[in-house]
């Protein structure tokens, strides 16, 4: 269930480590179409996509040592065989250990916010990572998002729309705020001019993870995007 590799740094996993066939045979025990979804979390989605879907593998890269402690357990205690944890860092992995159109489907929901807005360069759906993941993905494969933060949305909107390898699959028109606001001044976004953007209807293979249901809780709007390589 726990994929260990050489690091380089941590969470960095050795560059000479390629996600090749032959790694994947090793790894799965098979070819079956890879899934990887970052920021697993304490791993209920992989848990509840991997055991739906037997004919999918699944990668769940996560950083945070207790949620991947959790996974690796839950995953283990449910007898789960196509699904590995990895502890790293997705920019990393990425970068260094995938091969260009080798992985079905990309997910990521509710990656770290970084509210304030010093630390939006911290968002990891960025200029600089999209590029990585539009070529990681196979023709026609997916990257599935989904955020509770609105102003993450519209970062995620102005990167991946104007991204020329991506097309956002969406079709139900929302509006957001045009300028970004950190979390000292986000009071004014409702007096701020609006703009039209296209997200989709909640993925059906996404369960609800008890991060997603506290943000419900607290009265936030979910965002669901879709963006798929041409
Ligand atoms: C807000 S939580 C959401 C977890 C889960 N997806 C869910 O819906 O419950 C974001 C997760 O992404 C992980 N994370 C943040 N940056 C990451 C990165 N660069 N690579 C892998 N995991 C990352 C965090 O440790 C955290 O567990």
């Amino acid at each position: 269930m726990l994929l260990s590799l050489p690091e380089k740094e941590k969470f960095a996993p050795d560059p000479s480590f390629k996600l090749d066939t032959f790694k994947r045979r090793e790894i799965w025990g098979n070819l079956n179409p890879l899934v990887i979804e970052i920021g697993s979390g304490q791993g209920e989605q992989v848990e509840w996509a991997a055991s739906r879907f037997k004919n999918l593998d699944f990668l769940a890269l996560e950083v945070f040592p207790q949620g991947v402690a959790h996974s690796v357990r839950r995953l283990h205690s449910k007898g789960i065989e196509n699904a590995r944890i990895l502890q790293a860092d997705a920019f990393h992995f990425f970068l260094s250990n995938l091969l260009s159109n080798s992985v079905f489907e990309v997910w990521t929901f509710f990656p770290d916010p970084w509210p304030k807005t010093k630390h939006h360069k911290r968002r990891l759906i960025s200029e600089d990572f999209a590029p990585l993941v539009a070529s990681a993905l196979v023709p026609g494969g997916h990257w599935r998002i989904a955020t509770d933060d609105n102003d993450y949305a519209l970062q995620i909107h102005e990167v991946l729309d104007a991204f020329p390898g991506l097309e956002n699959m969406g079709n139900l028109p929302m509006e957001l705020p045009l300028k970004h606001f950190g979390k000292g001044n986000r009071d004014l976004q409702a007096s701020a001019p609006k703009g039209k953007f296209f997200q989709i209807e909640r993925f059906e293979d996404r369960t609800l993870t008890s991060f997603e249901k506290k943000g419900m809780e607290a009265g936030r709007k979910i965002y669901d995007f879709d963006y798929m390589k041409i």
